[in-house]
């Protein structure tokens, strides 16, 4: 199966919007503190620098970066989850929000939530932009939660399909090519 870029499903603005708005939810929630953002790469990277931005100077900001695949090159989960780089400060005692781009099945945040409270960490919590609520399969607690979306295969706002597709600054639905 390939696919080519479909209509869009959610605009820049309304991506906008809801960045903003959970930029300000964490601000209420750390303000005077450190807060570590794990931006799970690749996908939240486009989503992490926009949220950080909005956070605003009332919190210390740290950013951190987690590589962890659940995907290869195709349009399905694998099931299994590899850290492929793993976070380069000490969490240890700190407060860190897992920044990532989706929560489809939920077993890469399980995954990641996990792997940083046995870290050490303060506390971890998670914020992601957009959510399958239809496709969940491990529950975790989302305290930052964007955009719900059906079940479509989405490519844009740093989602991918075989690595193509992250530049679109709207979200869209990727359409099957049938040849
Ligand atoms: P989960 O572990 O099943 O929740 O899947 C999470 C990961 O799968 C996300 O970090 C995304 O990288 C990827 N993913 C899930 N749904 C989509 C999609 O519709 N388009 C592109 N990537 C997706
Ligand atoms: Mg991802």
């Amino acid at each position: 199966m390939d696919y080519k870029i479909g209509r869009v499903l959610i605009s820049k603005k309304e991506i906008h919007n809801k960045v903003k708005e959970l930029g300000e939810a964490i601000r209420r929630d750390h303000e005077g503190e450190t807060v570590i953002c794990v931006c799970i790469l690749k996908g939240a990277f486009i989503f992490c620098s926009d949220l950080v931005r909005e956070i605003g100077a009332d919190v210390d900001v740290r950013v951190d970066f987690m590589r962890i695949s659940s995907y290869g090159m195709s349009d399905k989960s694998s099931g299994e989850v590899n850290i492929v780089n793993d976070v380069s400060s000490d969490v240890k005692g700190k407060h860190v929000i897992i920044v990532e781009d989706i929560y489809e099945t939920g077993l890469s945040l399980e995954f990641a939530k996990k792997h940083l409270e046995d870290l050490g960490a303060k506390s971890v919590d998670i914020c992601v932009i957009f959510d399958k609520p239809n496709r969940h399969e491990h529950e975790v607690y989302v305290k930052y939660k964007g955009l719900d979306i059906p079940d479509d295969f989405v490519i844009g706002y740093g989602l991918d399909y075989a690595s193509k597709f992250r530049d679109l600054k709207e979200l869209h639905i990727a359409e099957p090519v049938t040849k």
